[in-house]
């Protein structure tokens, strides 16, 4: 349904899923196309993730545990693939407890024993305090852009389009598209095909006939906008590039295709720069009101208008900015406060209840239901939302109601204060680089730009003041 369902069906979960590591930079991992490996887990887990490959053969994998057997070192976690890098192989992704036993011994031994052996990430017990590792640049957010939790073609059995071999390989070129795409580049346009518009032309028009009694007047402001400057249209589905361009103007927002399914902390840490990760691809056609993940219908019409709006920017940056060098618990409730606001968030604007949420302006049926009296409505408030349990697979029988987005920043800021963390971030946005606020010099500088600003204020309500038309 949302890039964030599944995100914080993973994050939720703290079994480690499969490899790479919270805690250290993401240069380590070995990336490969077709797949790869994050880990979700506890920063404190004391372990080593190795990634290794066997020959298909009866008693491999029982030969090659022995090593860790003999060395004394237990297993956390296992997991098994067939090898895209060497057919006829089998991959194998182990987490083991490095606590005890002799780790590099066994590391050498199974290095001579197999054919393809590599270390992937690291936890080390002198890093148990260290914060977990976030992106301090723009660039950075190539360094994790492919740790995905599964690739954008993998279907499962009960997706729409996991019989129509079309769409599977549709859906693969346009996953390699993104795995592909680096920072600063032009985001490849798609030509799209007369079904796949015909199936965002549905969406798109049963969607705009509730927005103007639904959705909140951001929305509807900016919806129009887009008609005529990026080609939102019912037989025209929009190209990233442009939608990416009209958010630069307009907030500083920029889309990035995402090849699959980024962690929680990688997805929040996008936000910090003001950046938003957006898949390309449009749902199966035989299923047009349906998608069990994010789709373009549902990055377009759902996300992107709100991002062109500054205060709803700001606040989505507060909630990146928040999640740098959280904690796992915190990243875990940042992520559901991200869940009750930029996915199923309600606003009161003049009275009335609207909705803002891209989860709900992307689904013509829990739209229409999230107005009715029947789920029921709290005030948004960090410390209790970000706890809230919700359902993923059917309309949310709670929603959280914003007083307005400035409003929900102030709260959430607040809230961000009283994250564990042992400094402050800033945007820089003439670096486009994140500002670690730790140290005396760092705060005189934020200082001299605040009375700078503070300075141009004065400056421009002095010049409003004794304008000749205004005495
Ligand atoms: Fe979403």
């Amino acid at each position: 349904m949302e890039t964030v369902t599944v995100l914080l069906e993973n994050s939720m979960d703290e079994t480690p899923k499969t490899n790479g590591v919270v805690g250290t930079p993401p240069d380590t991992p070995v990336l490969m196309k077709g797949g790869n490996y994050i880990r979700e887990g506890k920063d404190s887990h004391k372990s080593t993730c190795i990634i290794f490959s066997l020959k298909e053969e009866v008693g491999a994998l029982a030969k090659a545990l022995q090593i860790f057997q003999k060395n004394q070192v237990n297993l956390l976690h296992i997991e098994s693939r067939s090898s895209k890098r060497s057919p006829g192989e089998y991959e194998f992704i182990i987490e083991c407890d490095t606590n005890a036993g002799h780790v590099a011994m066994a590391m050498d031994a199974l290095r001579d024993s197999c054919h393809y052996m590599k270390i992937i990430s690291r936890n080390y017990k002198d890093n148990l305090d260290v914060t977990p590792w976030f992106p301090r640049k723009i660039r950075d957010l190539d360094k994790f852009a492919n740790q995905i939790l599964s690739y954008g073609s993998e279907l499962d059995s009960d997706h729409p389009g996991f019989t129509d071999p079309v769409y599977r390989a549709r859906r693969t070129m346009l996953a390699d598209i993104a795995y592909n795409y680096k920072h600063g580049e032009p985001i490849p346009r798609i030509d799209y095909s007369p079904l796949e518009v015909e199936t965002w032309g549905k969406v798109f028009r049963q969607l705009t006939e509730l927005y103007p009694t639904h959705a909140c007047k951001e929305h509807n402001h900016i919806l129009p906008l887009l008609i005529e400057n990026c080609g939102y249209r019912e037989d025209n589905i929009p190209q990233l590039q442009d939608v990416s361009d009209f958010l630069k103007d307009c907030t500083g927002f920029t889309l990035r295709p995402v090849a699959g399914l980024l962690s929680s902390r990688d997805f929040l840490a996008g936000l910090a720069f003001r950046v938003f990760h957006s898949t390309q691809y449009i749902r199966h056609h035989s299923a047009p009101y349906y998608t069990p993940e994010p789709d373009v219908c549902h990055e377009l019409l759902g996300h992107v208008p709100l991002f062109a709006d500054p205060g709803f920017a700001q606040f989505s940056q507060e909630i990146g900015l928040a999640s740098l060098g959280a904690p796992d618990d915190d990243i875990k409730k940042i992520a559901t406060c991200y869940w009750f606001t930029v996915e199923y968030g309600l606003c009161r604007q003049n009275g009335q209840i609207k909705a803002f949420g891209a989860g709900l302006l992307s689904s013509y049926g829990e739209l229409e239901y999230c107005l009715t009296d029947k789920p029921e409505l709290r005030s948004f408030d960090p410390e209790k939302t970000g706890v809230q349990e919700y359902p993923i697979t059917e309309y949310q029988p709670i929603y959280y109601v914003a007083e307005s987005f400035d409003d929900a920043k102030e709260k959430l800021m607040k809230y961000a204060e009283t994250i564990p963390r042992p400094f402050a971030v800033r945007y820089n946005p003439y670096t486009s680089s994140i500002e670690i606020l730790d140290s005396k010099p760092q705060m005189d500088n934020l200082l001299t730009d605040i009375k700078q600003d503070i300075n141009r204020l004065q400056e421009a309500m002095s010049r409003i003041a004794f304008e000749p038309k205004d005495i």
